[in-house]
């Protein structure tokens, strides 16, 4: 395989840094090459550095990308998303256009439960077409790593079939994956009123199972009154952390649970949403070192108006992640970029902490802080030109895609045309 030069690098953000999630001012300091330049070989960076000190050191065989003077940028990583489903929710997305709320809609069985139906309903096949076409999108956003999450099976083959297909898109890539195992989702309708009965068919045949075929790399619980309490959660994170799976929760979205101080207690990777999280609980998740995936998309999408309290939780020294929650129902987009204007606009983050937060801080929250999220000697070349020349405009500018040229292990795996 020849070299490959990246060259022309009006900013090269690198976000070269220490070697852990990102905190406090560390959140601010991307680590930019103004007029920047990278050397690639067998799909891992071999040189970073400005221009004028590196073409001397090119192959003069090597394969050239001219970025014409704007943005590269570490591909995004999507630390939060449900990318296999089938079907859409437009149906209750029009009803709540009417004033029906996300929480009544699922009450009457609509919400997770309507798109499990039609997720039971759907093969293996079909589920991996579908979500192949929403891979392009995650692409064409710039992200070139996403977490997936099964959770809308909710049986044993059926939890099975999506964590096979997430399995199927990381090896046919490009899009890398990593997965999750989210059969603690809903209480699917034949467990109506016999959650516990749900529980423990979670516990001792879910859990074992994903365990012996290798398919999940953490377990993630959606820790709701309405859904999981606190108690069944922590049951099944407990059962989950004992057979080796890191952990990841949907904590404190609709209500104030205590799910967040369950995450701090268990020691979980992540705990994500935290819309209603309060002081006490955001020192106690920087006291147990749980990095916080904040899923402002979501709020948007519900047309709610309370977004987590992300400068609280930066001055508390949390490792602030940000990421979409593509999924049917809450948050039907695969568009970083949208998540960064939600940062700036709504949580008053700068766009270098929401760009720390959507690069190096995402990858070390899904343990592969050492090969990806930031272009330093050594890491995976996951990439992106972004059309633009101060990587602010890419949350600035709003409704528009400004990936350009995308590339994972060094190959190229989008490009979009550029009209000006
Ligand atoms: O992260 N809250 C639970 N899970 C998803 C929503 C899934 C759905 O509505 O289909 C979320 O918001
Ligand atoms: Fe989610």
């Amino acid at each position: 395989m020849t070299a490959l030069a990246v060259v022309n690098c009006r900013q090269l953000v690198t976000l070269a840094g220490p070697a852990r999630p990102r905190v406090r001012q560390e959140l601010r300091e991307l680590s930019i090459i103004e007029h920047g330049a990278m050397l690639i070989r067998n799909g891992v960076i071999d040189r970073v550095g400005p221009q004028t000190t590196l073409t001397s050191q090119f192959p003069s065989d090597c394969e050239v990308l001219d970025a014409g003077n704007r943005v590269v940028l570490p591909g995004f990583v999507d630390a939060h998303t449900h990318p296999v489903f089938a079907g859409t929710r437009v149906d209750e997305f029009e009803q709540r256009t009417a004033g029906a709320t996300y929480e009544e809609i699922a009450a009457a069985g609509g919400g997770i439960r309507s798109t499990v139906r039609k997720t039971r309903a759907a093969s293996e096949d079909e589920l991996f077409q579908v979500a192949k076409r929403r891979a392009a999108w995650f692409l064409r956003s710039g992200t070139t790593t996403v977490e997936a999450k099964s959770g809308y099976g909710l049986t044993l083959e059926d939890e099975l079939k999506i964590l096979r297909v997430i399995r199927r898109l990381n090896s046919t890539g490009p899009l890398r994956y990593v997965a999750t195992f989210l059969g603690a989702h809903e209480v699917p309708d034949e467990y109506r009123g016999r959650a516990s009965e749900y529980m423990n068919l979670v516990i001792d045949q879910m859990l074992p199972c994903v365990r012996r075929e290798q398919l999940a790399e953490y377990c993630d619980v959606f820790c709701e009154p309405s859904a999981f309490d606190v108690s069944c959660s922590r049951k099944i994170l407990e059962a989950a952390k004992a057979l080796g799976f890191g952990i990841r929760m949907h904590a404190d979205q609709l209500t104030h649970s205590g799910a967040s101080q369950l995450a701090a207690e268990l020691g979980a990777s992540t705990a994500d949403h935290l819309e209603q999280i309060d002081e006490a609980d955001i020192r106690a998740l920087a006291k147990a070192g749980v990095q916080p995936v904040l899923l402002p998309a979501s709020v948007y999408c519900l047309g709610r108006h309370k977004y987590p309290p992300a400068r609280q939780m930066i001055e508390a020294g949390l490792a602030i992640v940000l990421a979409t929650d593509f999924n049917p129902g809450s948050s039907p987009t695969p568009s970083i970029s949208f998540v960064l204007s939600l940062a700036s606009t709504q949580m008053q983050m700068t766009p270098a902490e929401a760009i720390t937060a959507t690069t190096i801080n995402a990858a070390y929250s899904l343990g592969r802080g050492g090969q990806i999220g930031s272009l330093e000697l050594g890491k995976r070349a996951d990439f992106v030109m972004h059309d633009c020349s101060d990587y602010r405009e890419i949350s600035y500018f709003v409704g528009i895609e400004s990936a350009l040229t995308v590339y994972i292990d060094g190959q190229s795996v989008y490009r979009r045309h550029c009209d000006g």
